[in-house]
């Protein structure tokens, strides 16, 4: 105890004497500013609707400054659909601390947009921790999207619309309505150590869908859904996508692309160092043909992927139509140019592990393969069937060389044509 005061003394000492030089020291402390959505009528009994008091929660939030937080206690809530937004004119940060288990409604009447809850308009939030639960299971069988081009899209799990550095931490997604993440607009994107989980027959349960956005990194997440684990629309440029164990789903797909007159390039993308499992496909590229506009997707890299049993690992896919019968005519008008394929290994559940169904309007520009190592899962070799493109094979490919494809490419029917 002694020694312990006496130790106190000497910092003090050592402090008097030096901190007062010291300029940082003269810098006030950041403040924090916590919230408690226990102290705005919020429930937290699984049964009352919890959306008043989290909106409460968020009002004080956004108009507070400086480091602000929000803690949700451990706890089941009952939330309508909800939008959190800003701007938040004083606030550098906006950190969520999520302990609880957050189910959403199930009254579909009560949704007015896509989302079930949506960030917007808001810079430096920051979603950790906690389970958002969907309760998609009840309204699955209301999706028509899975069956036809013209449908009402079921509501969006988390969605982000004009954010700009938004971190997304330790969050796990359960049994979404539709997709369990959407991103638009977003500049300055982190997403990591994310469980998206939803059974492999669930209708249109895009586990990351991302759109317009600039600046993304989504890592060391693991995706377990109906459809594509992750989804890249148009207008997207500088992304990076590692270390993701995707499967069962669709694989990792860019578009589908082509189908809108709005439609933006997609340039700079990279994906890499991830396990793909028990899909459909692994590695894909779609567009529709007859395209209102031409656009651009180019230097995008596919790197170091390691397929299992995935029934097309590598595919692009520019005659894409979901549906039997698409009635196009034009080729697509998306023009595809340095893609790079290199160190994808594993086992293909088709014998034709590569397929590259290029425009013949715009063939393919600059398409590489390097490092392929595919097996069909039988171990005997595997083929490439390509159109409207020459390939680079470096010398260890696997499949060597491309063949002319027989039939065109049957896309996975229970796509969504997005
Ligand atoms: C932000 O801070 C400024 C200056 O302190 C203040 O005038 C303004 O009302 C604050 N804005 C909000 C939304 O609280
Ligand atoms: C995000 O950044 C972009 C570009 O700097 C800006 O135009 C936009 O208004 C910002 N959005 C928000 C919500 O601050
Ligand atoms: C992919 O699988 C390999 C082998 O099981 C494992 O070592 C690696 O950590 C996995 N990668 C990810 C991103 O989980
Ligand atoms: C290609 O994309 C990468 C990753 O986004 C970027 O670093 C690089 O500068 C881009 N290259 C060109 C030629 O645009
Ligand atoms: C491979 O996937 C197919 C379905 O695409 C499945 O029927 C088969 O059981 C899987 N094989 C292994 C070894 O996992
Ligand atoms: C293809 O690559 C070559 C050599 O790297 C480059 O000169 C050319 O501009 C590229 N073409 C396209 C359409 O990207
Ligand atoms: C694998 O299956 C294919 C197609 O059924 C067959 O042609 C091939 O001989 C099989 N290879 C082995 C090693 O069993």
């Amino acid at each position: 105890m002694a020694q312990a005061c006496s130790l106190k003394v000497l910092a003090l000492l050592v402090c008097v004497s030096f901190c007062s030089f010291n300029e940082a020291a003269r810098v006030p402390p950041e403040v924090t500013n916590n919230f408690n959505v226990g102290s705005y009528g919020v429930k937290a009994d699984g049964e009352n609707d919890d959306t008043d008091g989290f909106l409460k929660t968020w009002e004080a939030a956004c108009k507070s400054s400086s480091t602000v937080k929000i803690l949700i206690p451990p706890g089941n809530y009952k939330l309508g659909p909800i939008t959190f937004s800003g701007p938040c004119p004083n606030v550098t940060t906006l950190t969520i601390v999520n302990k609880g288990t957050i189910k959403a409604s199930t009254d579909l009447s009560k949704y007015k947009s896509d989302a079930w809850i949506i960030f917007s308009k808001v810079t430096g939030v920051r979603l950790d921790g906690g389970t958002f639960d969907g309760q998609g299971v009840a309204t699955w069988s209301q999706n028509s999207c899975s069956k036809k081009k013209k449908c009402q899209a079921l509501p969006v799990s988390v969605k982000f619309i004009n954010t700009n550095d938004t971190v997304v931490k330790r969050i796990k997604s359960v049994n979404p309505k539709f997709f369990h993440m959407a991103v638009i607009r977003c500049q300055k994107f982190r997403a990591s150590g994310l469980t998206l989980d939803a059974p492999e027959d669930s209708p249109n349960t895009d586990g990351i869908h991302i759109e317009k956005s600039t600046d993304v990194k989504i890592a060391d997440t693991a995706i377990r859904t109906g459809d594509d684990c992750i989804s890249i629309g148009h207008g997207n440029s500088d992304m990076v996508i590692a270390r993701i164990n995707c499967g069962p789903g669709h694989g990792i797909s860019i578009g589908s692309l082509g189908k809108y007159d709005y439609e933006k390039d997609v340039k700079g993308l990279v994906i890499r160092d991830s396990n793909i499992t028990g899909t459909s496909n692994g590695v894909r590229i779609k567009t529709w043909e007859d395209s209102p506009v031409s656009t651009v997707v180019a230097n995008i890299t596919f790197q170091n992927i390691q397929m299992t049993n995935v029934s097309n690992p590598i595919i692009i896919d520019q005659m894409y139509c979901p549906w039997k019968n698409c009635g196009t005519k034009d080729p697509s008008k998306v023009k595809l140019s340095d893609i790079r394929f290199s160190g994808i290994k594993g086992t293909s559940a088709t014998p034709v592990a590569v397929t590259l169904i290029c425009s013949k309007g715009y063939p393919c520009q600059n398409v590489s393969l390097k490092d392929v190592q595919l097996k069909y899962i039988n171990g005997s070799d595997t083929t490439a069937v390509c159109s409207n493109v020459k390939p680079s094979f470096a010398a260890t490919a696997l499949p060597k060389t491309c063949t002319a494809p027989i039939a065109t490419v049957s896309s996975a029917a229970e796509d969504l044509g997005i």
